[in-house]
């Protein structure tokens, strides 16, 4: 399968440059935004979570309601919601839009944001808990007979659903950085999602997820997924202007108390950010346009690492990934809606003309 586009929607104007606080959902926005990812080809949109966000669910059936192709990647804790009740949820979803819905899990990164939903398990709990999770929605999803499950984290009964995704299954996501999510997410998962770092480093994660995968008995492995928040403008210089314009910007929010991470902010406690700002610390620049600043700037909150430059030195950037066996390339910037149009029109055709070159050759190779 070529690579695929994922991007993220938001559910209004809100962004990390103008900050809206408690800003309401907007209908309007959110069509917008979703008609436009749809129109221009990205394959996926994340909804994310964080516990004072919107419920991913409600967004993600407005966001199909309004698109055609579009498929949805739901951000899910596991403590939010009973594993039966989502695995019908995400079914239901699956039915009504065709088949459009992937589930992407959070195990929870941090001890304090997971406290705020009621759950006290440790990191490796919450993992093994996570693990139990994706087995029973894949018995959800596929039993035909009623069963038990006993389980560390869930026990239940004679439990049945009559509600079944299109295809069997619906495809399950996960993210992280450290040994457990290397371990659940290769030996279980469909996908694996990874922060954007450097070359080298992405790479040894690759081979760490598919090593899991093999030590698992997998016959086949995960599909890898990038993350960039790439800032483009008609040249590189223009792009570098651009970019430190939006650092100046992320900083001055951050000392006005307006971004997700006050200055006083520890060190993350999630193994991806931790890596983030520990690479950043090599340098600004890595790689053909890897930029690290914003990592700094914003504590690693999330996925940060910027690519930096014309369309042509992103597209270049991100076939770097894809030859190096990214299946999925997320792109979201820092001003949402424009930024996917500006990605949909100017990189989204450059990197799948770099595929469709690459697949010419690997063709008249054979031949
Ligand atoms: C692609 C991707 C998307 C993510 N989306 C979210 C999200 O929506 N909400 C959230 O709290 N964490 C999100 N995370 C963060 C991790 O899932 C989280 O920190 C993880 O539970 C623990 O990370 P660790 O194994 O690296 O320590 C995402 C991670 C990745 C790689």
């Amino acid at each position: 399968m070529p690579a695929e586009f994922i991007s993220v929607t938001f559910p209004n104007a809100s962004n990390d440059l103008h900050p809206l606080p408690d800003a309401p959902a907007d209908a309007e926005y959110l069509k917008r935004y979703a008609q436009t990812l749809d129109d221009y080809g990205f394959n996926y949109t994340l909804i994310p979570y964080s516990s004072s966000s919107f419920d991913p669910f409600t967004l993600g059936a407005t966001i199909l309601s309004h698109t055609k192709n579009i498929k949805i990647i739901v951000a899910l804790r596991p403590n939010t919601v009973y594993p039966t009740v989502a695995a019908k949820s995400l079914a239901t979803l699956d039915q009504l839009s065709g088949g459009r819905v992937v589930v992407h899990f959070i195990a929870g990164g941090s001890d304090d944001e997971q406290a705020r939903e009621g759950d006290f398990l440790d990191k490796e709990q919450r993992y093994a808990r996570q693990e139990e999770y994706i087995r029973i929605l894949r018995l959800t999803w596929t039993s035909t007979e009623a069963f038990d499950f006993e389980g560390t984290y869930y026990q239940f009964k004679q439990f049945r659903s009559a509600v079944r995704p299109v295809n069997g299954l619906i495809p399950i996501s996960l993210g992280g950085s450290s040994d457990a999510a290397y371990r659940i997410g290769g030996s279980l998962c469909d996908i694996f999602g990874l922060w954007g770092e450097p070359l080298a480093e992405t790479r040894q994660q690759i081979d760490r997820i598919y090593a899991e995968a093999a030590k698992a008995g997998r016959s086949d492995r995960p599909r890898i997924w990038v993350t960039f928040r790439p800032i483009v403008a008609e040249t590189d210089d223009l792009a570098w202007a651009k970019a430190h314009r939006i650092l100046d910007k992320l900083n001055e929010n951050r000392e006005k108390g307006l971004s997700r991470a006050p200055l006083s902010a520890p060190r993350p406690a999630n193994v991806g950010s931790q890596r983030l700002l520990d690479i950043a610390k090599r340098g600004d620049v890595q790689d053909r346009a890897l930029w690290y600043p914003t990592v700094t700037a914003t504590n690693a909150s999330g996925a940060t690492t910027a690519l930096v430059g014309s369309p042509r030195t992103i597209a270049d950037s991100i076939l770097d990934y894809i030859d190096l066996g990214a299946d999925l390339i997320s792109i979201r910037g820092y001003d949402n809606y424009h930024d996917a149009v500006d990605y949909g029109r100017y990189i989204l055709p450059l990197v799948r003309e770099g595929i469709r070159e690459r697949e010419e050759a690997r063709k008249q190779a054979a031949a």
